[in-house]
């Protein structure tokens, strides 16, 4: 009976977690298929737009909504700042319509930043704009409203962690000036439960609360008791808002945590099998900051969206409107562009995923994919338009059925030919778009590929780097770039060291062959030794001498030097495994950078 017990007990831990997995997923698909949305910080900061009293911000991460703590300013003087705002033109409408024209599905909007204000009307604190404004203005409101005209889904930021005005909230000066864990608790329990509560219960469907801890609770006053609180109030009032891995909680720790935030401006670099996100910004302050004015190129902004996309990930773009809810012209020209080229473009971005191969493979962009109806679509991101007018694509055994450019309505078909585990397609003279043109390559189903391969570059040859042999060997050790990239990644051959990459030629022919290397001991016999198609090459070493990294610096490396070893006959088109040995015979290494095929 007892046993039977437990085994009722295990099987019904096992089903809710298994429901609980489900569940994260099942939540978390509109955020995967959005994948663009808009990031807002405006609050009292915007006012200051970076100075204080004629002073700038005292950081040079120079974050205007940190205003109020770097310049050490007075909280209850701190909101004299709403003086400047516009009220009679501060439309959040104008917010929305700005996201939706850029082609972005959610916005987060900052309810109460670390300064402790909230952008609404709340009955808990009198910290808020329905204390502040005369008529009442509530800005989370408005946009909730707004946001449901334009269908977009709205999602608030909330500082949970740090509160600057709460007289009990957590403010770095705590690690000077502590507080104890009982007294933070208060704060935790008469501010961020009550205010979390209002926003979930006022303002209809919430669809994501985005928190702001970028540390480990375990660092953190915080504890997790305190957090699983959180949590579990927000699964109850509204089981299907998201929450992000800055509640303090990582996906790894909590699987019910909904999608993992990247740092500030962090873009991802490999490819997740759960949701992830980078938040960023077009220059860098998220608050308004009258001289902040790094501005991304467009160009940048949506390879930083599609290089995502491409990885399984989210880009949430911030606007940092003004006083007056103006958006500064550099930041809504650049999503308006944006937005043009989604119009275009959307059908590679929204709802597309990671394809299989290396993300790092091809040299004139990213690719994601889709399962489309009854066939299986390849979005191929060219960045440089090759100068041949031809787009390799490695990688790939099967046969496409068609090619053509995603912007084209007609769906006008490019030609192609394919052998083996490569595409070769003819591309337009021009590039037809000037940020980022897309091609579509379709497929049957989806097709099956070969991922050990080096890829053909753009102007057909084959970079064969320590870095990109597949396997890579475990016990080789890539001595990554130094001094400011003047010194290149290599491998330090100190006895025999042995390379191998797999490569497919397309067409017969004869290739040259150059190796590219340091040596910085004395003439010997010292030898590299190239194997592939039955031939071999054979490069006696020679010292390569130094050079200078940077002129009157003092500044003076190992001069790697690419040397000619011979050519190679590929007989017939197919497969090939090109094996190098670098052979020293004294102590000093033999610093091996890489192979060019060509
Ligand atoms: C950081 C900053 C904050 C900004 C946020 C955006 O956590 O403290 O000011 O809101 O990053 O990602």
């Amino acid at each position: 009976m007892k046993k039977n017990l437990i085994t009722c007990v295990l099987l019904l831990f096992f089903i809710q977690s298994g429901f609980a997995q489900q569940n994260t997923n099942k939540r978390a698909e509109w955020f995967t298929d959005a994948r663009f949305g808009m990031f807002i910080h405006w609050g009292v900061y915007s006012g200051a737009e970076g100075f204080w009293k004629g002073e700038k911000l005292r950081n040079n991460n120079d974050y205007a909504e940190w205003i109020l703590y770097r310049n050490r300013i007075d909280r209850n003087e701190y909101v004299t700042l709403l003086d400047r705002f516009q009220w009679d033109d501060i439309d959040p409408e104008e917010w929305v319509i700005l996201a939706k024209n850029s082609g972005m599905k959610y916005i987060t909007i900052t309810a109460k930043h670390h300064d402790g204000f909230g952008l609404w009307d709340s009955q808990v604190s009198d910290y808020d704009l329905g204390d502040y404004t005369n008529p009442k203005r509530d800005i989370i409101a408005e946009m909730a409203e707004s946001c449901k005209k334009h269908g977009i889904k709205l999602c608030l930021y909330y500082s949970h962690w740090v509160d600057w005005e709460h007289p009990l909230g957590w403010d770095h000066t705590r690690e000077i000036y502590k507080i104890s864990e009982s007294n933070y608790d208060r704060y935790w329990q008469q501010k961020v439960i009550p205010q979390i509560s209002e926003l979930l219960t006022n303002y209809g469907e919430i669809s994501m609360l985005w928190f702001d801890m970028w540390i480990h609770h375990s660092e953190s006053i915080v504890t997790k008791e305190q957090l699983l609180q959180l949590k579990s109030l927000i699964r109850e009032l509204q089981p299907n808002c998201l929450i992000n891995s800055r509640l303090g909680l990582s996906i790894e720790e909590d699987p019910d945590i909904d999608y993992k935030t990247l740092g500030d401006n962090q873009l991802g670099d490999k490819k997740e099998e759960f949701p992830w996100q980078s938040p960023a910004t077009v220059a860098h302050s998220w608050g308004f900051h009258i001289s902040d004015n790094q501005w991304k190129s467009t160009t940048t902004l949506l390879k930083s969206l599609i290089g995502n996309v491409s990885l399984n990930g989210n880009f949430m773009l911030n606007i940092g409107p003004r006083a007056n809810g103006d958006v500064p012209f550099e930041i809504s020209q650049r999503m308006l562009e944006m937005g043009k080229w989604l119009e275009l473009n959307g059908e590679s971005i929204y709802g597309a995923q990671a394809f299989d191969l290396n993300k790092d493979l091809h040299d004139w962009g990213k690719i994601t994919c889709k399962e489309d109806g009854n066939s299986f679509k390849l979005f191929l991101h060219v960045y440089n338009w090759p100068l041949s007018k031809h787009l390799n694509l490695t990688g790939i055994t099967a046969n496409p059925d068609r090619i053509y450019l995603l912007a084209d309505k007609q769906e006008s078909t490019l030609s192609f030919s394919h052998s083996g585990a490569f595409t070769e397609i003819t591309l337009p003279k021009n590039q037809p778009d000037p940020y980022v043109s897309v091609l579509v390559v379709e497929y049957k189903a989806k097709p099956e590929i070969s991922d050990e391969l080096v890829a053909k570059t753009s102007d057909g040859g084959y970079s064969l780097l320590p870095g990109n042999q597949n396997p890579q060997p475990k016990s080789m050790e890539i001595t990554p770039s130094a001094k400011y990239g003047t010194v290149p990644a290599f491998v330090a051959a100190n006895g025999v060291s042995d390379f191998s990459w797999k490569i497919y030629v397309d067409k017969p022919g004869t290739k040259r062959v150059d190796v590219s290397y340091s040596f910085q001991g004395y003439l010997n016999n010292s030898q590299i030794v190239l194997e592939v198609a039955e031939q071999s090459l054979y490069h006696s070493v020679h010292p390569t001498g130094q050079t200078v990294g940077e002129p009157n610096q003092d500044w003076h490396i190992d001069n790697f030097e690419s040397n000619k070893m011979g050519t190679i006959d590929f007989p017939e088109p197919g497969f090939y495994t090109i094996k190098l040995s670098i052979q020293p015979t004294e102590r000093d290494p033999i610093k091996f950078q890489w192979l060019w095929l060509k």
